[in-house]
C-alpha cells in the first residue's frame, strides 16, 4: 500500500493571491493531500440560498493546478449565524436544560429535522458542483462528531425523536415497562409520549433508560452522517471520510464507519496526554513532550478496524496546541515518529493541521507547518523529511496482529450508567489490556463486539464486555488460543438486568460471580505469587480450575478449555505478567519491551519507536530518542 502525506488548509483564512504561494510549497514539503472547506459555510453560503462558490472553485483549481488532491469537507459542523433565526430551537441543551450558544462550533442537535434539512441542502449543493472535480479526490463528513461533549442533547426535537425511537423498539409500553424494571420507584409509563430525557430527576435515573438515551443518541448520529453520504454517493465515486477523535465514546463509531470507505482520526498526542489520560504525574512528566506511547496506537488499531482497512490521521499534531491544559512543543523528531508509527499501522495518509498558524480567533496559539508570518514552524522540516523518506520506501504492508481486543461501545454506554466505582471507566480498562499486550512487544487488532469469527488470533481479550452477544459467542470455539474475559464480561442482559444464571455464564467455564466490589485509588488486594487488582475485585464460586489467586485465597482467574475468567482489573504489571504467561501458553512470542520503547511489525520489518527523551539501547539497537528503527522481522 502506498502511503501519503497531506495538510488541512482553510483558503477562506487567507488572501486569494497567497493561494498558489501556499499551494506550490506544500507541493514542494511532498505533500499531496489538502483537506478544505469543512468550516465555511459563511463563506459558501452567507446569507440564506445565497450560495458564492466561484472563490470555492478557484481555490480547488490552484490546489489541483500544484498536484494537490483536495479533501472536500462538508461545512455542518459550523452552521453560520442566519441558520439560528431560521430555526431558534436547533441548538443542542445540554443536561441541565441550557441551550448552547452560538459562538464557537458544533452547535446543533443531531435530532432536529430542519437542520438536517438545511444540511442536505448544502451538502446536495456541494455534490453536485464537486462530485465529478477531477482534483476532489475524497469527502470528508461534517468535523468530528463528537467534539466538544455534542453527542448528547436534553432538547425538546431529541425528545420527540427519543419517544419515536423507543416505540419503534419496543412497541408498547408494556413491552418498555418490562424491560427496563419499571415497577421499581413505580416508574410505569402508560404511553411513550410520558417518556422524558434521563436528565434533571432528582436522583439517578434507571440505568436501562439511560442506556437506552445513549443508543439512540448514536443512532442520531449514524442517521445524521448518512444523510450526507446518500447524497455525496449520488454525485460522486470518490472515496468518502469522517474524521474521528481520541476516546470519545459516545457513539457507535463502527456503525458510522459502516456507511464510509475511510475512517479518519484526529491526533493529538500531547494534548491527549496532558488531557484525557489516567496515569501518573511520573508518566506524564516522562512523556510531557512526546505523547503517551500506548495512546496513538490504540487508536490506529481502533480506526483500522472502524475503517474495514482503510484508514487515515485526518490531522496530525504538527507543533504546541492551544486546547489542553498545558501545552508544551514536541521533541524535534516526535512529528516524524508520529508519522511513521501510523504508517505502521497500515495508515493510507497522515494530514498534518494545520498550513499557517492563525493570527485569529480562537486556535491562534495553535501551531502550524507555518508561523503566522508564512515562515517555516519546525514541523514542517519534519513533516518534509517523511515525504523524502516514503519518496525512497513507499511500501509499508501491514502484518496480521498475535492478539485481538474487542471494544464496544455500548459497553462504554452501559458501565459510565452504571460505574458502581468512580474509577471503573470501560475505555481505561480496556487501555490498561490493550497497553499490557503492546508492552509484551505484540502486533493488536481491536475487534467490534458482534466478530463472527476469531480464527485469525491466537489471544482474544474481552475485559468488562457487558453483554456477550450471540455472535460472539458462537465464535468463541474458533479462537485457535484463548479468549480471555475480564471483569464484569456478560454481567447485565441487553436490557440492562443481571442476568440469571449470574455471570459471566460462558460455555463450559462453571464460574459465577457472585459479589463485586469497587475499590479507592491506592487500595489494592493482593494476589499470590506477587501482583495486585486495583479498582474492582469480583467473588467467584464454581466448579472451574482456579489458575490464579488472591493472598486471601479467593480465586482471581479461572480457566475452562480455551476460555479464562479474570475477576478483577490487575494493575499494569501484574496485567502483564498474567498476558505474558497466556502468551507462553498459546505459542507466542513476546518480547519485554524497555518502558519508552513499543514495536509494530509490518512487511517483514520490525518497527521499534522510542518515545523516550533519552537513547535506549536494545537487543543490540541504539534508538535515539524522539526517533524510530526499523529493523528485519
Ligand atoms: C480538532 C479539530 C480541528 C482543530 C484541532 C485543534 O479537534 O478537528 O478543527 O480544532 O482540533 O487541535
Amino acid at each position: 500500500m502506498k502511503r501519503s502525506l497531506g495538510v488541512c488548509y482553510y483558503p477562506e483564512h487567507w488572501p486569494e493571491s497567497q493561494w498558489t504561494d501556499d499551494a506550490q510549497r506544500m507541493a514542494e514539503a511532498g505533500l499531496t493531500w489538502v483537506r478544505i472547506g469543512e468550516f465555511a459555510w459563511s463563506r459558501l453560503e452567507p446569507a440564506p440560498g445565497k450560495l458564492e462558490l466561484d472563490w470555492l472553485d478557484r481555490a480547488i483549481e490552484t490546489l489541483g493546478a500544484a498536484g494537490l488532491q483536495v479533501v472536500l469537507g462538508t461545512p455542518t459542523a459550523t452552521p453560520p449565524r442566519w441558520m439560528l433565526d431560521r430555526h431558534p430551537d436547533m441548538l443542542a441543551v445540554d443536561a441541565q436544560g441550557r441551550a448552547r450558544r452560538f459562538g464557537s462550533r458544533r452547535h446543533y442537535c443531531f435530532s432536529h429535522a430542519g437542520y438536517l434539512e438545511d444540511c442536505r441542502r448544502i451538502v446536495t449543493a456541494l455534490a453536485q458542483r464537486y462530485g465529478g472535480n477531477p482534483h476532489v479526490a475524497a469527502w470528508q463528513t461534517d468535523n468530528e462528531y463528537g467534539c466538544h461533549d455534542t453527542i448528547y442533547s436534553y432538547s425538546n426535537a431529541a425528545r420527540r425523536a427519543f419517544r419515536t425511537w423507543l416505540a419503534q423498539k419496543y412497541q408498547s409500553p408494556q413491552a418498555l415497562n418490562r424491560a427496563w424494571g419499571n415497577v421499581f420507584w413505580s416508574m410505569e409509563y402508560d404511553s411513550f409520549d410520558q417518556i422524558d430525557l434521563p436528565n434533571l430527576t432528582v436522583t439517578e435515573p434507571n440505568p436501562a433508560h439511560v442506556l437506552d438515551f445513549k443508543r439512540f443518541s448514536s443512532d442520531q448520529v449514524v442517521a445524521f452522517n448518512r444523510a450526507q453520504v446518500d447524497i455525496l454517493r449520488r454525485h460522486t465515486d470518490a472515496p468518502i471520510a469522517h474524521n474521528y477523535m481520541g476516546r470519545i465514546v459516545e457513539f457507535d463509531h463502527y456503525k458510522v464507519g459502516a456507511d464510509l470507505d475511510i475512517a479518519s482520526w484526529d491526533s493529538y498526542p500531547l494534548g491527549f496526554l496532558s488531557d484525557r489520560l489516567e496515569a501518573s504525574a511520573d508518566h506524564k512528566a516522562a512523556f510531557l513532550r512526546q505523547g503517551d506511547p500506548d495512546f496513538q496506537a490504540f487508536h490506529h488499531d481502533l480506526y483500522r478496524t472502524v475503517g474495514r482497512g482503510r484508514w487515515w490521521v485526518m490531522e496530525q499534531q504538527p507543533g504546541p496546541v492551544n486546547w489542553a491544559p498545558h501545552n508544551p512543543a514536541p521533541l524535534p523528531g516526535m512529528v516524524r515518529l508520529w508519522t511513521w508509527e501510523a504508517f505502521a499501522h497500515g495508515a493510507e495518509a497522515v494530514c498534518y493541521f494545520r498550513w499557517r498558524q492563525a493570527p485569529f480567533g480562537q486556535e491562534q496559539m495553535h501551531a502550524g507547518l507555518l508561523r503566522p508570518d508564512s515562515a517555516p514552524a519546525p514541523g514542517l522540516a519534519e513533516a518534509a523529511q517523511v515525504a523524502r523518506e516514503l519518496a525512497e520506501a513507499p511500501q509499508v504492508d501491514s502484518a496480521p496482529a498475535d492478539v485481538a481486543l474487542i471494544f464496544d461501545y455500548e459497553s462504554a454506554w452501559a458501565w459510565s450508567a452504571q460505574p458502581q466505582g468512580a474509577d471503573f471507566d470501560y475505555f481505561r480498562l480496556c487501555f490498561a489490556w490493550y497497553r499490557a499486550a503492546r508492552r509484551l512487544g505484540l502486533n493488536v487488532d481491536i475487534l467490534p463486539p458482534d466478530t463472527g469469527d476469531l480464527s485469525p488470533w491466537r489471544l482474544v481479550l474481552a475485559p468488562g464486555l457487558f453483554t456477550l452477544n450471540r455472535q460472539l459467542r458462537a465464535a468463541l470455539p474458533s479462537c485457535p488460543g484463548a479468549v480471555v474475559f475480564g471483569p464484569r464480561a456478560n454481567s447485565r442482559t441487553a436490557e440492562f438486568a443481571i442476568p440469571t444464571p449470574l455471570p459471566p455464564n460462558l460455555p463450559g467455564l462453571d464460574a459465577r460471580v457472585t459479589r463485586v466490589q469497587s475499590l479507592p485509588p491506592d487500595c489494592c488486594e493482593a494476589l499470590q505469587g506477587g501482583g495486585r487488582l486495583v479498582h474492582w475485585l469480583e467473588d467467584i464460586e464454581g466448579t472451574a480450575e482456579v489458575t490464579h489467586r488472591r493472598a486471601d485465597g479467593a480465586a482471581a482467574m479461572v480457566a475452562a478449555g480455551a476460555l479464562r475468567y479474570l475477576a478483577g482489573w490487575p494493575d499494569g504489571p501484574t496485567l502483564r505478567r498474567l498476558l505474558r504467561d497466556l502468551c507462553a501458553e498459546v505459542g507466542l512470542k513476546t518480547h519485554d519491551m524497555p518502558a519508552p520503547l513499543r514495536q509494530r511489525r509490518a512487511g517483514g520489518k520490525r518497527y521499534i519507536f522510542n518515545y523516550g527523551a533519552t537513547a535506549v539501547e536494545w537487543q543490540g539497537h541504539a534508538i535515539a530518542p524522539a526517533n524510530l528503527i526499523a529493523v528485519p522481522d
